[in-house]
């Protein structure tokens, strides 16, 4: 121990460099062939230049069993501190693949779950920056433990602050559940994997042979689970990322998301809209299209891009307000509503209403899909989530019917039955109970079952198709109705939605709710 004052100070600084050096040079070099940054590297890329406070940097672990008195560093595999991100306060943890594979101590877990405390007590963001081999094995009980205390708070925080968190390596096990109790996660193609079971145990489980990537990769979580939001190609990316997402959150639940400064006029007409939907109904179109030209320019930051294509979810601003956009993708199963769209929908609607982002909501929607695999896998109970979380949330929500919104799947996107504020419909919009064909066929059974041929068929058929779609597929019975408030022309959706929120920005609900514990949302 240093006597004089000089050498105290300099013990100080020489701790503070051999706690920098977390596992030590090769470990760092090693970390980097692998094409990661160190956990230091990405605080410092994540957070403003020199804003960066470092916490328990001096924590160690307190285990002695397999000789791991011996193997101690400062700080313990993670790094831990707050900082700004555009001027904003975060809070971050980052862990230290360099020293025991980042692997989760009952000291590590308690330096994150201080963080944890402390983001939520500040009202701020998390940030979480994954890289771990999972419970330090040495520790038995004390890490599960840890993970324990991490996942409790994660619930604690959940609707209160934004938690991001980002897996930038192994995340196997147990450890997967505090990610997947956050509001977003990004991964990092080919070095970051997220599995319950790794390929070795799946092998010797059921002789399935399958990769790292295949089982767990970036792809695989951000196309076909849809356990990741983000699927990037580097550290880099992944961090340029996560602070684009954040300019669109508040720091907490009780805060509005920043308003940036717009150059796009809030008037602009934009004639390019009127012809994004074809003539033809059952020709398909790419939603976002009508996203791009609606929204401040460039403003889109879609969310869970891979995962379920048949709908489009994300972030975009409104005269530099900041918005959540839902919409259906005719481009994909024509925009049916699926398991998978409706999981989507719902848990963005939520992230939505709980941050005070008001929503935008496209509709073109021929209905649900149909089918065994969507019935036995359970789409009664997903898609009724949708309608659980539209239901539920009482951030202003605004809709466009842009075409198709048929039956359950109009109900669904946010109708004025739900609680939308209000409804635009193009005069190209479609609402009816159901589309022109199924509904002939059970209105007019009787009559086609007369026709001799198959020619015969068709030619009714047609013939009663056309009546019913001239009748009923068109946005003015609905708007006779008042369910539509207003049939717009598609050129004028930007300053007619702009009008809409500027009005509604002070939305109170009027009519108490229930009091309860906390609703029962389906799962
Ligand atoms: C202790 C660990 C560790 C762990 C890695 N290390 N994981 N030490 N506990 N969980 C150590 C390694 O021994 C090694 O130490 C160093 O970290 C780097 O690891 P490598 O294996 O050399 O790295 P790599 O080849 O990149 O492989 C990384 C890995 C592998 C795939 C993550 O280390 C691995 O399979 N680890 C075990 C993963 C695991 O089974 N975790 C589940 C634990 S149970 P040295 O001294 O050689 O440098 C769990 C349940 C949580 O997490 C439940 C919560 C509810």
């Amino acid at each position: 121990m240093a006597t004089s004052l000089v050498d105290k100070f300099k013990e100080l600084n020489e701790l503070k460099e051999k706690a920098k050096l977390g596992g030590g040079t090769e470990a760092i070099e090693k970390q980097h062939k692998a094409g990661k940054l160190t956990a230091r590297e990405r605080i410092e890329k994540l957070l403003d230049p020199g804003s960066f406070v470092e916490v328990d940097q001096f924590v160690v672990h307190r285990c002695y069993d397999f000789d791991m008195d011996k193997k101690r560093v400062l700080g313990d595999a993670v790094v831990t501190g707050y900082g700004t991100i555009n001027g904003r306060t975060v809070f971050v943890y980052s862990q230290d693949f360099t020293f025991v594979g980042g692997s989760l101590s009952e000291m590590h877990a308690k330096k994150i779950s201080k963080i944890q405390d402390m983001a939520l007590k500040a009202g701020a963001p998390l940030i979480g920056l994954n890289d771990s081999g999972g419970a330090r094995i040495q520790e038995g009980i004390n890490s599960l433990a840890g993970y324990g205390e991490i996942f409790y708070r994660n619930v604690m925080a959940s609707g209160v602050i934004p938690q991001i968190i980002a897996i930038m390596g192994p995340c196997a096990g147990g450890a997967v559940y505090s990610p997947a109790l956050a509001d977003f996660i990004f991964m990092v193609r080919k070095t970051s994997y997220m599995f319950i079971t790794g390929p070795k145990v799946v092998k010797a489980a059921i002789g399935e042979d399958v990769t790292f990537e295949t089982l767990g990769g970036a792809d695989a979580h951000a196309k076909l689970s849809g356990v990741a939001h983000f699927a990037t190609d580097n550290d880099e990316e992944c961090i340029k990322l996560i602070k684009q997402l954040l300019s669109y959150l508040p720091s907490n639940n009780m805060d509005d998301p920043p308003i940036l400064e717009c150059a796009d006029p809030p008037d602009r007409m934009d004639e390019e809209l009127n012809d994004v939907v074809p003539a033809d109904p059952k020709k398909p179109y790419d939603v976002h299209d009508v996203i791009n030209h609606v929204f401040d320019k460039g403003s889109f930051f879609e969310v869970h891009a891979q995962f379920a294509p048949n709908a489009v979810v994300g972030f975009a601003r409104l005269n530099g307000r900041s918005v959540g956009v839902v919409a259906n993708q005719p481009l994909v199963y024509a925009g049916c509503l699926d398991i998978d769209s409706s999981d989507k929908i719902a848990r963005f609607v939520r992230t939505c209403d709980v941050f005070n982002i008001p929503l935008v909501t496209f509709v073109d929607v021929p209905g649900y899909l149909p089918g065994t695999k969507q019935e036995h896998g359970g789409v009664i109970r997903h898609g009724a989530k949708v309608i659980y979380a539209y239901s539920e949330a009482t951030v202003p929500k605004l809709t466009v019917i842009m075409r198709k919104a048929y039956g359950g799947g109009y109900i669904a996107m946010c109708s004025r039955h739900l609680g939308a504020d209000v409804v635009f419909a193009w005069p190209t919009a479609e609402i009816a109970v159901m589309g022109p064909e199924g509904a002939v066929e059970i209105i007019h059974r009787n009559e086609l079952m007369k026709a001799k041929t198959p020619e015969e068929v068709k030619e009714i058929t047609n013939r009663l198709v056309a009546e019913y779609r001239n009748k009923f597929a068109n946005p003015y019975i609905a708007a006779n109705m008042g369910y539509v408030d207003a049939v717009i022309m598609p050129k004028e959706t930007r300053p007619m939605l702009i009008k809409a929120l500027d009005a509604l920005i002070t939305k109170r609900e009027i009519q108490p709710r229930p009091p309860k514990r906390h609703g029962n949302i389906p799962a």
